[in-house]
């Protein structure tokens, strides 16, 4: 089984702070570097890393040329990923604090470049019975949805980051929804009985995860501790490529959040975002 990722790409701009700068406070920063990020990179990553057969499709500038080599590297097929000449690619201007907490400014960039006919055309070269992966972090949603559903993909859809848009989507046909504690409030408010027959996925950072299948079954596991936390941003993503990992590999999802929780584990005790995911044979701790 293999993971079309229609999903986003950014370039994130991440500054080392001693706190997450306060309202009208300046503050100088540590360092500056330049990363591979985007929600839909970073899963894509973690699902390739987790040894899952991935596409990734989505829309990058000239400027991030090295995300799509990147992936490449990571053995992800990047043929639907479009190069689009006079938009800069997305961004993401990111502060890390010396705890490990972020806060993220998005700039769209060639993010909502992506058209119905991208959507389309990366749909239909997967086989069938393929999963599809979505973020709210492109254009064109409405589409991915629309016409996988219409080719009876399952469609996992990670709808971060969170905002009213989503109330608009024709959320009823997703079949499991990952969020976070916030995103899960948001998203039974704007979605209301819709997706009474999702599934949803909740992690609650250091308390664990809850796993609401359709069928009513309630699956609860604890968060990994983790003594050294050195930076937070990507770490549900690596959960959410982990978990559908797991899945493809035949995992029931009790199994798979304790994967997923042991691969989050890691990404958080280390600095970044893409490159912070590890590999499968890095996590000791599950079978
Ligand atoms: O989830 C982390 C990601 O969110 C970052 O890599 C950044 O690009 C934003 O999309």
């Amino acid at each position: 089984m293999q993971v079309l990722n229609i999903g986003s790409l950014n370039i994130d701009v991440v500054y080392r702070v001693p706190h997450i700068v306060r309202n009208g406070e300046t503050l100088a920063s540590r360092s500056v570097s330049k990363h591979a990020g985007g929600k839909g990179l970073n899963q894509s990553i973690a699902l390739a890393r987790a040894g899952v057969k991935t596409a990734h499709a989505g829309a990058i500038g000239q400027d991030g040329v090295f995300l799509k080599e990147l992936l490449k590297k990571e053995g992800v097929d990047c043929s639907e990923i479009a190069v689009i000449s006079d938009e800069p690619t997305g961004c993401a201007i990111i502060q890390v604090a010396d705890d490990g907490e972020n806060s993220i400014i998005l700039l769209r960039g060639t993010n909502f470049c992506v058209t119905p006919a991208i959507v389309r055309k990366a749909l239909e070269k997967m086989p069938e019975n393929s999963i599809v992966l979505l973020q709210n972090e492109i254009s064109a949603l409405k589409e991915c949805i629309e016409i996988a559903s219409a080719m009876n993909m399952r469609i996992f859809f990670n709808p971060s980051p969170m905002d009213e848009s989503i109330g608009d989507l024709p959320l009823e046909l997703i079949d499991t929804f990952l969020v976070n504690e916030n995103e899960s409030r948001e998203l039974n408010a704007l979605a209301g009985r819709r997706i009474a027959n999702c599934n949803v996925l909740t992690t609650f950072g250091a308390d664990g995860a809850e796993y609401c299948g359709r069928d009513g079954d309630v699956i609860r596991i604890a968060a990994v501790k983790v003594d050294n936390v050195v930076d937070t941003t990507g770490a549900g993503d690596t959960f959410t490529g982990y978990f559908i990992a797991s899945l493809v590999h035949g995992r029931t999802p009790e199994d798979a959040m304790k994967t997923a929780a042991a691969a989050s584990a890691v990404a958080v005790s280390r600095p970044g975002a893409a490159e912070a995911i590890p590999y499968m044979n890095e996590l000791t701790t599950v079978r």
